[in-house]
């Protein structure tokens, strides 16, 4: 796969009224990854599922998802992307918690985590309503991606869709620390740019998608023994 990619931002589902689709991950983005990455009937895992792209896209193209999502509203919504409302097969709660004998072995993962920056004290992990670090939010990065291995077949892919963070002239090597913390557990192949056509009417002030930039980085992995 190229190292760079430019694609269309935009979402090809409607979110109900009411949310927020700031940080929803746009279906093209993920669509280019499981092309790539996996065949029909693979299963296709998000543990943090959010709105539940991965999980649409990846039923769309032939695939079987499975997700983990912290917040109740969205396990709601991503549920609705499951054929037969197979409600389990979306989850609710941590994926720090998660038993890895619920899911079957899945042949890919395509995620992306909640952000934290430096500065900041509240834990993502918890949707900000707790308090944090930035060492323990990257300690709960790694038990969370280690969570994730366990239960990956032996040679699955994984796609990270993560962001530097910029603001007030300060910055957040959070793509970089992502990286190192899961290639404890993970093996690391490298990363993709990935920046965005479209979206003029978004506009943070500080770049167009958020963080403070117009790029954002597919990290990519193997779970060894394949
Ligand atoms: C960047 S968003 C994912 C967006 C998703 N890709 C989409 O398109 O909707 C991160 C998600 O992780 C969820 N989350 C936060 N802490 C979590 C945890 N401990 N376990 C599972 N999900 C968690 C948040 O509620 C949020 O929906």
């Amino acid at each position: 796969m190229d190292t760079y990619l430019a694609l269309e931002y935009e979402h090809d589902t409607p979110l109900p009224e009411g949310f927020d689709d700031e940080f929803r991950t746009p279906h093209a983005l993920v669509e280019r990854f499981l092309d790539e990455y996996t065949d029909p009937g693979d299963r296709v895992f998000d543990p943090f599922a959010g709105f539940g792209t991965t999980l649409a896209v990846a039923e769309r193209l032939g695939r079987t998802a499975y997700g983990v999502e912290y917040d109740d509203e969205m396990v709601t919504y991503a549920r609705r992307h499951i054929p037969d409302e197979d409600d389990d097969r979306v989850r609710h709660g941590s994926v720090l918690d998660l038993d890895p004998s619920w899911v079957p072995a899945c042949d890919c993962c395509f995620t992306s985590p909640p952000f934290m920056e430096r500065e900041d004290d509240r834990n993502p992990f918890e949707n900000y309503a707790g308090e944090s670090t930035y060492a323990d939010y990257l300690d709960d990065v790694e038990t969370a991606f280690s969570r994730v291995q366990s239960v990956l077949a032996p040679g699955a892919r994984v796609v990270v869709d993560v962001s530097n963070m910029k603001h007030e002239g300060r910055v957040t090597p959070l793509a970089w620390d992502v990286a190192d913390r899961v290639s404890n557990v993970l093996h690391f192949d490298g990363e993709v740019v990935v920046t965005w056509t479209g979206g003029e009417d978004r506009d943070h002030g500080d770049g167009r998608f958020g963080y403070g930039y117009d790029h954002s980085y597919c990290l990519t992995f193997t779970k060894n023994g394949a």
